[in-house]
């Protein structure tokens, strides 16, 4: 709900209030943003300047209460007595946007522009602000769990306006916060930091072209002390896909003032007479419940307000990927091969990756030219298509079409369709960038890839885009426009799709995206260790459904860890599930171990997608926790072991305290190679370590690891029950867990029904 009384807007659900008002000045001061109250509060929660500080300008003389420096506000400008950083810069020109009108219209305000949006919600509030000859429209939508806002630029002049800085809002949070921000690079992506915001502003941003995993556009800011269940946490996103920045500083007066929207750097931008300028969406969202609680919050919101409607809340297949087994070396015997092995093991869809077309035998060529290659696929893509949806399976196809490799047909047609800059093209892995700013460019990548979508059975599409950009300011944001065109064109017609986005793994994981692509590959890296991080990380913003999660093998191509396969399951079920390994290569306990895999993973899958999600991890382990009505389901992440270990509990959170649960492992065994020469404490014959007999019963033979099956109330659950001991080197029995390091487990925690007398 949105209210506008006496200047005072309210929006309000049963989560949050966010309340504004215009003062007597026709300035917006920012009053609340948090738990439901009264806008009858609006006096109590606003400041009181009483009678000012120092040497401040004031709008009114003599009247503190008109001093901009040491209010909370809305939206600022500059040169008015405001000092802090400022959302908005005209050329060479101060700005004092001042109240105009207000409106609250039914649904979302659309965009005008390619800009995607979140959808879906009951009211938008457009407050009108205008300076001279221009007018800012602030747009505020409130969702169950977020706000968003957008900020919009009109020219209403006869002289052209030109601007350098516009963000998408600008807020003064009383407070003192720190700042959480996930930084990283190709393979390493997700990165948590975390700093006290202080005088100095912390800012987050990137100029690569792409949201990046350099600096991911999500960020949190949390009260001193906030836990993962407790405290004031706010959370910010940008639904947007390039150039992003962010800031937060606190001023003398104890205001922590953020704002977010495009990077300003090298933006410049002049606006005709009657012409506008949109900036993406911003996301807001608070909650006093901690870290946990911001998280849910915005997991939520992306489940049932950003990615596409035909997938929202849809159950994601279980997929294999043929890129880590085969890389660019394949044919159709052997994909073929290959899926009839996925589909004995359970997979549900055959993702072709990179290799299919043109001269891309490897990655120095072909880039841009979408015609099969007969040599690798004499019956062509429907040809294969064809044959891989007989066998019961669904077929996906890689594309990278944002890029050219100069060895390549496109680009010795259109050498010109390439992004450059006025100096020598620069290469990443081998290729350029399309101008998407061109309309034919567009109009090619648009054909090309429909051209193949629509000639074979086609339901899944990896869209990759594999190098920054050397596109800056304008240019930048132009290009992303272009992108987001492209992805309507080819993809809303077809909303059976499943689209999953991509860029040499996480380097444009962001809410723009996720409004054409429900699901992101996170990171090449699919080591499961390093998943324990990228993935917990993500979770911060965005929820597990989104998350494109394989299990590869070991030891692992980025890391050279060797990890147990049960271990890379457990960590690939809290997302996407998918299988990205030669499976000719597997033992048959490998094969056993796959399958069961993959129908838990099937039996529970609602609730490893869209379940509520809990962060429960401390330095030693990671735990998380998926949790559906009746259901939970518990991961637990050892790292490196040590001798002698102690007890170890299972603490989980959100459970009915009064009723019992069923708890249960999910069964798992322990491959007897690893073991060596140790096998002599169970082997009733001296084994050799090295030898045929050994090897042979690694392929074939596993033993149980021990699994759990007991009740508990909730209550005993909070407070945490005792788990099997692990291996301390004192013997093997079944009633352990012999894991060692990287080990893991999955608990199945099932409310009992009640009975009558319970
Ligand atoms: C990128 C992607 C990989 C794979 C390759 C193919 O690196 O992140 O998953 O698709 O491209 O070239």
């Amino acid at each position: 709900m949105i209210t506008s009384e006496n200047g005072v807007f309210h929006l309000k659900t049963k989560n949050y209030s966010y309340l504004f008002r215009v003062n007597e000045w026709g300035v917006l001061e920012h009053l609340h943003y948090g738990a439901p109250v009264l806008s009858e509060d609006a006096g109590a929660l606003a400041c009181k300047p009483g009678l000012g500080w120092g040497t401040a300008i004031q709008l009114a003389e003599g009247e503190p209460k008109s001093c901009l420096n040491a209010l909370a506000l809305e939206w600022s400008g500059s040169g008015r007595g405001d000092f802090r950083e400022t959302p908005m810069e005209l050329r060479d020109a101060a700005t004092d946007f001042r109240f105009e009108s207000s409106r609250i219209v039914t649904g979302v305000v659309p965009m005008q522009s390619a800009l995607p949006q979140a959808r879906d919600a009951a009211h938008t509030l457009e407050v009108v602000m205008a300076q001279k000859e221009a007018k800012l429209h602030l747009f505020y939508t409130a969702f169950d769990t977020v706000v968003t806002r957008r900020a919009v630029l009109e020219n209403c002049g006869e002289e052209p306006l030109e601007f350098s800085k516009l963000m998408s809002f600008c807020i003064d949070l009383p407070g003192c916060f720190e700042m959480t921000t996930f930084h990283g690079t190709w393979n390493a992506e997700m990165r948590l930091h975390r700093q006290a915001v202080t005088g100095g502003a912390v800012v987050n941003e990137t100029t690569m072209g792409c949201s990046s995993n350099a600096h991911q556009p999500g960020f949190l800011l949390s009260e001193p002390g906030a836990s993962e269940n407790c405290g004031v946490v706010y959370g910010f996103n940008l639904v947007y896909s390039a150039n992003h920045y962010a800031s937060a500083q606190k001023s003398h007066q104890g205001l922590t003032r953020v704002m977010q929207g495009i990077n300003p750097a090298n933006f410049r931008k002049t606006l005709a007479p009657g012409e506008v300028f949109e900036t993406p969406e911003a996301v807001l969202c608070w909650s006093d419940e901690g870290f946990g609680g911001v998280s849910r919050r915005l997991h939520d919101f992306v489940n049932r307000h950003i990615v596409p409607k035909a997938w929202q809340f849809r159950s994601r297949p279980v997929l294999y990927n043929d890129w880590e087994g085969c890389l660019f070396d394949f044919n159709q015997a052997r994909l073929l091969d290959l899926a009839k092995r996925a589909k004995k093991l359970g997979c549900e869809l055959f993702v072709l990756d990179d290799g299919w077309f043109g001269a891309r035998n490897h990655d120095k060529a072909g880039l841009g030219d979408y015609n099969v290659n007969k040599k690798k696929l004499p019956n062509g893509m429907s040809g294969l298509a064809d044959k891989i949806n007989e066998l019961g399976m669904t077929f996906g196809l890689w594309f990278e079409p944002e890029a050219v490799n100069p060895d390549s047909d496109l680009y010795r047609a259109h050498p010109d369709w390439a992004l450059t800059d006025q100096f020598d093209p620069l290469y990443c892995r081998n290729e350029l960038l399309l101008d998407l700013t061109k309309p034919e460019v567009r109009d090619y990548i648009v054909q090309s890839v429909t051209g193949v979508l629509d000639g074979a059975k086609i339901s899944y599409v990896k869209w990759d885009m594999n190098r920054p950009s050397v596109a800056v300011g304008v240019k930048a944001h132009e290009y992303i426009l272009g992108l987001y065109d492209v992805l309507r064109r080819i993809f809303e017609p077809r909303p059976e799709i499943l689209l999953e986005g991509c860029a040499s793994g996480g380097n444009r994981f962001d809410l723009g995206m996720l409004c054409f692509a429900p699901q992101i590959w996170c990171s090449d890296d699919t080591d499961p260790i390093e998943r324990l991080t990228i993935q917990e990380n993500l979770s911060y913003l965005y929820p597990q459904s989104t998350f494109g999660a394989h299990v590869s093998a070991a030891p692992h191509s980025m890391t050279l860890r060797n990890t147990p396969l049960t271990t890379r399951g457990n960590v690939s079920f809290f997302g996407c599930l998918g299988y990205e390994l030669d499976l000719k290569h597997l033992l048959p306990v490998e094969e056993t171990e796959i399958k069961a895999q993959i129908a838990f993973y099937k039996q529970y899958r609602e609730v490893f997608q869209f379940g509520s999600f809990n962060r429960l991890s401390d330095g030693e382990k990671t735990l998380w926790q998926v949790s559906g009505d009746h259901l939970h389901i518990a991961g637990l992440y050892h790292k490196l072991v040590h001798a002698a270990p102690g007890y170890e509990r299972l603490r989980l959170t959100g459970l009915k305290k009064d009723r019992r649960y069923h708890v249960t492992t999910r069964q798992q065994s322990i491959r007897v190679g690893p073991f060596g020469a140790l096998i002599k404490h169970v082997s009733p014959v001296n084994l050799n370590p090295n030898g045929m007999v050994l090897r042979t019963a690694d392929r074939h033979m596993t033993m149980p690891d021990g699994q759990e099956n007991f009740t508990a109330s909730g209550s005993a659950l909070h407070t945490g029950v005792m788990l099997m001991p692990l291996f301390g080197g004192t013997g093997y029995n079944a009633d352990q867990r012999t894991q060692g390091d990287f080990g893991s487990n999955i608990y199945v925690i099932k409310e009992e029904p009640l009975h009558e007398g319970n």
